[in-house]
């Protein structure tokens, strides 16, 4: 699909991998919502891309809906979505206290990462499907943000790898699924990335992390996660595929 003209969904756009996927999205001439827990910086980003910004959490379906239907109003309906909005953790399944890990933790990070994805994908699809065919029958595509830590997730990741881990196995049967509609799934799986999550850890933290990495060593640019995310959506036979986009890098155990 070419993205030109387009109107795409972003959501986590106001920070790192997202804002740099709308900054992108906008150059290459979509029409580009941002949607954001944090409106503040989901407003900051499309004033500066000509975008429009919508206060959004994802695990929250009436507060998705509400931006969705603002997005189309404003641009027309989507036809890219991309599901970066994501939140990580850390933490032993039993503490140094000796004690069970809170369930609530594990249940919030699912809640967030993996099943906001499918609640932001699942709206997205419906409205896309009634949209009219572009070249080959498509209608539109998204994208899942999993990671490497679905695959090597790393000690005290339980949480985090295994909602990348459920995007990584969604991503096949909702391509199969959406095939009908002509609507496109793929899933981006970072290594390690230079986000503000990334610039918080101290300086010599970041440098032994990105040392880790087999070649660029060094942290991965959000532009170029911004660029396949782009990619993905103007190859049109690129469906149902998980792209570990990561320097080669493998996760130790910690
Ligand atoms: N940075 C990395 O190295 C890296 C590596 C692998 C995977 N990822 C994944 O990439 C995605 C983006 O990460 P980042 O480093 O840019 O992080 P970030 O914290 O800079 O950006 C995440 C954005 O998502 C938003 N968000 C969080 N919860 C939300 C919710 N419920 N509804 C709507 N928006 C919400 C935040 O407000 C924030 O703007 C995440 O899914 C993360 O797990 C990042």
């Amino acid at each position: 699909m070419n993205i030109q003209g387009h109107a795409a969904l972003v959501t986590g756009g106001g920070s790192g991998l997202g804002e740099a996927t709308a900054r992108e999205l906008a150059r290459l001439g979509a029409k580009v919502a941002v949607l954001d827990v944090n409106l503040e910086n989901a407003k900051r980003v499309a004033a500066d891309i000509g975008g429009a910004a919508f206060a959004c959490d994802i695990t929250n379906t009436e507060s998705l809906q509400a931006a969705i239907d603002g997005a189309a109003a404003a641009h027309g309906a989507a036809r890219i979505l991309m599901n970066i909005a994501g939140i990580g953790s850390a933490k032993r399944v039993v503490g140094k206290d000796g004690n069970a890990a809170p369930l609530e933790d594990f249940a919030k990070v699912i809640n967030v990462n993996l099943i906001g994805t499918y609640n932001a994908s699942r709206l997205f699809a419906a409205a896309c499907a009634k949209l009219d065919p572009l070249e080959d029958g498509e209608r539109g595509v998204m994208i899942f943000t999993a990671s490497v830590a679905a695959f090597d997730g790393q000690v005290g990741q339980q949480a985090y790898s295994a909602s990348k881990g459920g995007l990584v196995g969604m991503t096949l049967p909702m391509a199969r699924d959406l095939a009908q509609h002509g609507i496109r799934v793929c899933t981006i799986a970072p290594g390690l990335f230079s986000t503000p999550l990334m610039k918080q850890l101290p300086e010599p933290v970041q440098a032994s992390l990105a040392a880790s990495i087999p070649f660029p060593p060094r942290l991965g640019k959000p532009e170029e996660f911004a660029q396949l995310a782009a990619h993905i959506v103007t190859n049109t036979h690129l469906n149902g595929e998980v792209i570990r986009l990561d320097g080669a890098l493998r996760m130790a155990p910690r």
